[in-house]
């Protein structure tokens, strides 16, 4: 059993990650000032809810408790905002998380793990991509992400501090057991918007059908969420037996179309899914698909979720609670 301090726990993978490591036993409180997140996916009275920023505050909470390690979530994530405020982005993403290694190092926790994303890699050589290829972010979110990466790695380098970085790829999915699931206000993803032409049957936009792959529709790689929070259990107990850290790619290593994900919900919900093809969003890169071998090896991963369709039918099993459909 260990203390951890979650950061961003009322999101979707901080929440569901927070509800993993309570069914393991562990000790969780909960950061979050609710500007993105949802105070009812927070389990009752584990709550604190501020900014990362205000550090007094974060200082009063490690002084309250001997934490073991912290995992931190609190971020901005959307891609497209992220190109118009910028300035909003670093302050938050990077001054952020810059606040919470201060606070850290002064209460003497020396253990996170920290949610870093496939965005680091901007539009890669090549798939599947390994961790080694070059960092090269295209919008400002990515960058955020990777500069945060950077500062850890130099804490590491000249303080005690260790970390494991998982570069996440695309999270889906929900834990009926936890009753939570993914909930963003503006939606901006693909498989809740899929649900939601299904129940409204306004057509969903297919962005593109002329890239460079079988289809001509975008290839991802779909990761379960309950998955990621696993992965984050593994980095946790890594960290804890004194391992060293790294960035570590979170992933299932295939990769399916829009067209594909599209055709799952078809099978999953037995309804037709209304889609229209409209032109590229700007920023998409054609596939994005993890080799996702080093968690596995390194950190002890094993993902449960194999089947893209077991992925979509969790994912539906949510909206339907949500939104009775
Ligand atoms: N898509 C559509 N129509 C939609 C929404 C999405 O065709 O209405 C397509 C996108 O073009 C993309 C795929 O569905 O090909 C998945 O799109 P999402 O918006 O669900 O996810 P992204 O791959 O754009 O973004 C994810 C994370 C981001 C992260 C990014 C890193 O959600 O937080 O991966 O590459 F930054």
């Amino acid at each position: 059993m260990a203390r951890i301090l979650v950061t961003g726990g009322a999101g979707y993978i901080g929440a569901h990650t927070t509800h993993e490591l309570l069914r393991l036993g562990h000790e969780v409180e909960v950061v979050d000032d609710l500007s993105k997140g949802y105070a009812h996916n927070v389990p009752e009275g584990r709550l604190h809810r501020f900014r990362l920023q205000e550090q007094a505050k974060l200082d009063e909470l490690f002084a309250s408790r001997p934490f073991d390690a912290v995992i931190h979530f609190a971020a901005f994530i959307a891609v497209g905002e992220s190109v118009r405020e910028p300035a909003r982005y670093f302050a938050n993403n990077t001054g952020g998380s810059l606040a919470l290694f201060e606070s850290m190092q002064r209460a003497g926790v020396n253990r996170v793990v920290f949610s870093s994303t496939a965005a680091v890699y901007g539009d890669p050589p090549g798939t599947p991509i390994h961790e080694e290829m070059p960092l090269a972010p295209v919008n400002p979110y990515g960058e955020s992400k990777l500069m945060v990466e950077k500062a850890l790695n130099w804490l590491a380098r000249t303080t005690e501090l260790r970390y494991v970085a998982l570069r996440y790829f695309n999270a889906c999915g929900a834990v009926a057991e936890f009753g939570i699931g993914e909930e963003h206000d503006p939606e901006t993803h693909l498989i809740p918007l899929i649900f939601r032409a299904i129940r409204t049957g306004e057509p969903l936009t297919v962005f593109g059908d002329d890239y460079a792959t079988p289809d001509g529709s975008c290839i991802r790689d779909y990761i379960h969420v309950a998955d990621l929070a696993s992965a984050h259990s593994c980095a946790l107990d890594h960290l804890l037996a004194g391992g060293g850290g790294g960035c570590f790619n979170a992933g299932t290593g295939r990769g399916f179309s829009v067209l594909e994900v599209i055709q799952a919900a078809e099978r999953v919900t037995g309804r037709k899914v209304p889609y229209k093809t409209g032109p590229r969003r700007e920023g998409d890169p054609p596939a994005l698909v993890a080799e996702a071998s080093r968690l596995r090896a390194q950190l002890g991963w094993q993902p449960r979720f194999t089947s893209l369709d077991e992925i979509v039918a969790s994912a539906w099993s949510f909206d339907a609670r949500r939104f009775g459909s």
